[in-house]
């Protein structure tokens, strides 16, 4: 019996000093003090001792038995004490490595030409006016001195709510607002969205953005139009950009004008920017016609004033040398990346 307990020492204090994990480990603890392990096996075996032996033999399997207790202990926390040495050299940082990439968004190229135009005109002393999205027909068409039978209330050109409720085709219902209420003088800008009713290509997009100009006061003329939009080119494309005026014809403005900036790639010599024609269109312009002035109650025998309306998507485009006018809208961050 006692070389039976021996052997059973020897052999847990080998398999314990073995065990290379908490696994192997925990098999040693069942094989030796488990239920159905050697110790107990022999604790059993108790019976057939005879009994002036049984307190000699039970002394000594609680001696192996506390010998195999603090063996298992012991590894225990040799084991725990080197799995969290190997996991802190697992998790060690390297700081020499380069630090994960963050990848920082921009403004779109439509907001910073926005941006640009609101500064350089609040630079000249205009304020910046809003107007809403969903507007009144009245502001859109009516009060912009449109004739009933004016194209563009077409529903095919415009997106109607309602006979009276649409969505603004232009910001020159801003004109309006900016108009009702207020004495003169008034001098605002107005960069928004609009929509028209059209098939996405190249040039066209349902919705795009326009920058709304408007100054009254008593006095004003086609000159301050002129020099106030001259001023502008050359801040916007370059000191050396000249302006051209075309008549057009707008309901809101008598006389109107359409205007272009020389190219500032080819300096109005013609090349691939400008279409070979040397210059851009860039906006629409015109006198504020008396009957706007009227329906913003302001008397057009005092006042005087001039309006434009600016394609931001076009200057954009102009500026960034970009041809296809979907891009602006698709959001792809290869093409936004680049401005
Ligand atoms: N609203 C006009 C357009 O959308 C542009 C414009 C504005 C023309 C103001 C003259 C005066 O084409």
């Amino acid at each position: 019996m006692k070389e039976q307990l021996e052997k059973i020492r020897s052999l847990a204090a080998e398999a314990i000093s073995r065990a290379a994990d908490e696994q192997t480990l925990e098999e040693a603890r069942i094989r030796f003090l488990g239920k159905k392990g050697e110790l107990t096996a022999i604790l059993r075996g108790m019976g057939n001792v005879p009994p002036e032996e049984r307190p000699t033999v039970g002394a000594l399997v609680n001696t192996v038995r506390t010998h195999i207790e603090e063996a298992l202990h012991e590894r225990f926390e040799q084991l725990k004490a080197s799995s969290m040495e190997r996991k802190l050299r697992a998790e060690t940082i390297d700081v020499t490595l380069p630090a994960p990439e963050k990848r920082v968004g921009r403004l779109h190229p439509i907001t910073q030409t926005r941006n640009r135009m609101a500064e350089i005109f609040t630079g000249m002393g205009f304020e910046i006016a809003e107007g809403p999205e969903v507007e009144s027909s009245y502001n859109n068409f009516d009060a912009l001195n449109a004739p009933a039978d004016h194209p563009s209330r077409d529903e095919t050109d415009t997106f109607y709510f309602s006979e009276q409720v649409l969505l603004r085709t232009q910001t020159s219902p801003v004109q309006i607002r900016a108009m009702v209420g207020k004495t003169p003088p008034i001098r605002i800008i107005s960069p928004g969205r609009v929509y028209r009713n059209d098939v996405a290509d190249a040039t066209h997009s349902p919705m795009f953005h326009q920058c709304e100009g408007l100054v009254i006061d008593k006095g004003i003329t086609m000159g301050d139009l002129k020099g106030t939009l001259d001023a502008f080119a050359k801040a916007m494309f370059g000191e050396r950009t000249r302006i051209r005026f075309r008549p057009h014809n707008f309901p809101f403005t008598e006389p109107s004008a359409e205007v272009d900036v020389s190219c500032f790639v080819c300096g109005g010599k013609g090349c691939r920017l400008c279409k070979g024609e040397g210059w851009i269109e860039i906006l629409g312009a015109g006198m504020v016609h008396p009957n706007v002035l009227r329906a913003g109650g302001i008397d057009p025998e005092v006042y005087s004033g001039f309006a434009f309306g600016m394609g931001i998507e076009r200057v954009a485009m102009t500026m960034y040398g970009i041809d296809d006018l979907r891009l602006m809208f698709e959001n792809d961050a290869r093409f936004l990346g680049q401005f």
